[in-house]
């Protein structure tokens, strides 16, 4: 039996990604930082409810408790992610960029990752098959955004690409530190969820695909690798 912890799991890719991973057998904690939109999708799915704001220490220390209390975890699905928007939608671009708010985005995307995994790292070692799954983005590739014309390259916003780019670096160095897990970084591809205001052209179906199939590698899978679903990218 696989027990899989996927942060964000209220909505968008995590709630499909919850809802796969229930579907493939595994017992799933859908970490939520609302507790009525947390059990609300938890009960939907079939899953176990954890509360786990992955800004705030106390709260994912007592998730780490709670799960190691209930046997233990497996997999680790870092999906919760922001991005820096206006209250009207619109993205900040370098001119705008303040340390603060760079800080904002971090404090989710990459302090927020490290945290979590800081806390369920002693568990996935104790785990005969421990997984990684970090949701990066292709906005995070340095070659892609470095090619003129691309939409890397005319992206707007700053602070999450480099937010997703850390992503990237942390998920080389765990995998290079821990090489009995799997620990990989994954592009969805542009997927219509309430962060990008629905704009994606992808369902929450073919956006969760790479997610869960790395979720779902065995032993034998690489491991401190950046893909989607074709494959490898460049970094
Ligand atoms: N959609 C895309 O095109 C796309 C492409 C590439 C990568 N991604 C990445 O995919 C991941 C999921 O995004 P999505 O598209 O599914 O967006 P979404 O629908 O906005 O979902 C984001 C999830 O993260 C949660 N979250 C935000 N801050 C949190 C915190 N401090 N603690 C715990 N949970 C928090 C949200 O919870 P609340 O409901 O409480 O806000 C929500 O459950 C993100 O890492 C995103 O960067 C998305």
């Amino acid at each position: 039996m696989t027990t899989t912890l996927i942060t964000g799991a209220n909505k968008g890719l995590g709630y499909e990604t919850a809802r796969r991973l229930v579907e493939a057998g595994h017992t799933v904690y859908a970490g939520a930082r609302d507790p009525e939109r947390g059990r609300r999708a938890a009960a939907e799915l079939g899953a176990r409810f954890v509360q786990l704001d992955v800004t705030d220490d106390a709260s994912v220390e007592a998730a780490a408790k709670a799960i190691e209390a209930d046997g233990g975890l497996d997999v680790l699905v870092n999906n919760a992610g922001i991005e820096w928007r206006e209250p009207d939608g619109y993205i900040p671009g370098a001119a705008e960029l303040t340390a603060d708010a760079l800080r904002t985005v971090f404090e989710t995307n990459v302090f927020g990752l490290v945290r979590v995994t800081h806390a369920f790292l002693p568990l996935l070692r104790r785990s005969a098959a421990p997984v990684i799954v970090n949701v990066s983005s292709g906005l995070a590739s340095l070659s892609k955004a470095s090619e003129p014309g691309t939409p890397h390259s005319t992206y707007p916003g700053v602070a999450y690409p480099t937010s997703k780019a850390a992503v990237n670096m942390l998920t080389v160095r765990y995998a290079n530190t821990f090489p009995e897990m799997r620990i990989n970084a994954v592009e969805p591809g542009y997927t219509a969820t309430d962060i990008n205001q629905h704009a994606g052209h992808q369902t929450v179906e073919e956006g969760a695909e790479i997610i869960v199939r790395m979720a779902t590698a065995g032993p034998d899978a690489p491991t401190g690798t950046y893909r989607d679903v074709d494959g490898p990218l460049p970094w």
